[in-house]
């Protein structure tokens, strides 16, 4: 197991939750429709959100926070920080299929007062200056680049509010200085090894898809769904150390303190 962090030896233990039979937890019920199947994905999303409550755990506590998750997708992250922070937050994405299935689990885990949803891009936030506690932003910020989500989010914050960016670790010497030279104090900073990517995520995803493959789909959504994760993990295979990733844990100073 790959964990490399900052902080080394003196980190909490990571839960060490590599299960490598899923079939019996996660068998798909047959026939699989693209529904169930993002419902299988969003299953195995949630077996890395140790490393979330990791990340959540160097935050110091603040009473109910107001929380942004950028790029939220179907929430997976956006609903554990609602139960850890019993905060507000605002989760925002440009997916609309992806918002109306986080819009349900809000629904079934009645959530509906502390969970907001807003369909929009994260390059046109317009919030008011020091809105939120925490910024979150898992798996987002590649599409205006890691310095250039720190630099132009940071307004959003109030100060000592926290920033935590859960990113690919390619660059990270260079990502570690943009953390600094953007102004926010780093708390600290841990990375996920490919070989829990794959253990968690990648190798059970590849199993379920050979099951579903077995049973004939012929809904074409399914099939579609079913290449597009195909493709996904044949990149992973083929570059495995791509998929490291990395959580960083920042605050931005109080200029008054
Ligand atoms: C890799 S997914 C991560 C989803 C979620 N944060 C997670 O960790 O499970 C990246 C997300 O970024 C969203 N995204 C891409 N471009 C975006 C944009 N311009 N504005 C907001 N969200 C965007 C995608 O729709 C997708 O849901």
């Amino acid at each position: 197991m790959t964990i490399y962090s900052q902080k080394g030896q003196n980190n909490p233990p990571i839960i060490q939750f590599c299960e490598t039979d899923m079939s019996k937890k996660h068998q798909p019920v047959l026939p699989v429709d693209k529904r169930t199947f993002n419902e299988l994905r969003d299953e195995l999303r949630k077996r890395l959100l140790p490393y979330l409550r990791r990340a959540f755990n160097q935050i110091r506590p603040i009473s109910r926070p107001q929380i942004l998750d950028i790029g939220c997708g179907s929430g997976v992250p956006t609903l554990e920080l609602a139960h850890l922070s019993n905060g507000e937050v605002t989760a925002l994405d440009t997916d609309g299929e992806a918002l109306q299935r986080l819009k349900t689990k809000i629904r079934q885990a009645n959530l509906e007062n502390q969970v907001h949803i807003i369909e929009k891009s994260m390059t046109q936030m317009d919030f008011p200056n020091e809105s939120f506690d925490i910024l979150w932003a898992e798996g987002s910020t590649f599409v205006i680049g890691f310095k250039n989500a720190l630099k132009s989010w940071k307004r959003f914050l109030k100060p000592n509010g926290y920033f935590v960016v859960h990113d690919e670790a390619e660059n990270l010497e260079k990502k570690l200085h943009d953390v600094t030279a953007c102004g926010y104090r780093l708390v600290d900073w841990f990375s996920i090894g490919d070989d829990i990517w794959w253990l968690n995520y990648y190798e059970p995803l590849k199993r379920e898809i050979q099951q579903i493959r077995r049973s004939n789909p012929t809904d074409p959504e399914l099939k579609t769904a079913l290449k597009r994760a195909e493709k996904e993990i044949q990149g992973y295979q083929k570059f495995p150390w791509r998929y490291r990733s990395v959580y960083f844990i920042m605050q931005k100073p109080d200029p008054s303190s």
